[in-house]
């Protein structure tokens, strides 16, 4: 198998400058996945978020919204500074417990041990390469405190005929031309979270438009 082209975090800032709120267009196959990290992700009871490359905001505004308890915090960081500022104005309204950081795209958490009780990771794992995926997701278990949850959804590889396909084809982009494809590529999340160090409490794959996703819930033991 050939090697997969992974952008540099300064790519990744370069490409996602560009693209700015053009990032909401792909609502249409993140929400269905970004529903189950919310019914899976007992929001209800977390104290204290923190989300790893939170784009536009559009999640931090649903949570803080909708789901997370009033006096509850969140903090996220991203490497692109219009993504930074898009989300700061996002949570505007909510100023007094969300904060938005740019970031130099490092996997270390300006986070001390055993401070938050969610970890969000949504469509950038399949930025990363496998180690910095899993560097990031053992930061995460060092951030959370214990029965904390990781909570990711990344681009995967589809299952059946049509989810199959499109996979195929994403992944033959990617290997031409990674910023076409937002620098993204379908990778399988189980594999990169160690069963000794994490509980899975929800595994799951939807394939809205057969663009297929992987949601994958964790305790912290
Ligand atoms: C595909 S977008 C997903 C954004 C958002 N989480 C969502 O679901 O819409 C990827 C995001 O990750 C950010 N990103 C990529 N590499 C990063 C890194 N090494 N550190 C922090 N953010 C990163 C990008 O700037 C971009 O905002």
């Amino acid at each position: 198998m050939t090697k997969p082209r992974i952008l540099s975090a300064e790519d990744a800032k370069r490409l996602y400058d560009d693209l700015g709120a053009g990032q909401d267009g792909e609502a249409y196959y993140e929400d269905p996945a970004l529903d189950l990290v919310v019914a899976h992700g007992s929001f209800a009871t977390a104290q204290s978020i923190f989300e790893f490359g939170c784009g536009t905001g559009r999640f931090a505004q649903r949570l803080l919204g909708d789901h997370m308890p009033l006096a509850a915090t969140y903090i996220a960081v991203d490497v692109s500074p219009v993504m930074a500022g898009l989300a700061k104005e996002r949570v505007a309204a909510f100023a007094k417990r969300a904060m938005i950081l740019q970031t130099d795209g490092s996997m270390h958490l300006p986070i001390a041990d055993d401070r938050i009780d969610r970890f969000i990771c949504a469509f950038v794992i399949d930025l990363l390469s496998d180690d910095d995926a899993r560097a990031l997701i053992h930061e995460a278990h060092r951030a959370l405190r214990s029965g904390g949850l990781l909570c990711l959804t990344s681009l995967t590889r589809g299952r059946g005929v049509v989810p199959r396909l499109i996979s195929h084809l994403w992944t033959a982009v990617h290997a031409i031309l990674p910023q076409r494809v937002g620098g993204c590529r379908p990778v399988a999340l189980r594999p990169l979270v160690d069963e000794r160090l994490w509980k899975i409490d929800h595994m799951s794959q939807v394939a809205p438009f057969g663009i297929a996703s992987d949601v994958l819930i964790a305790k912290k033991r």
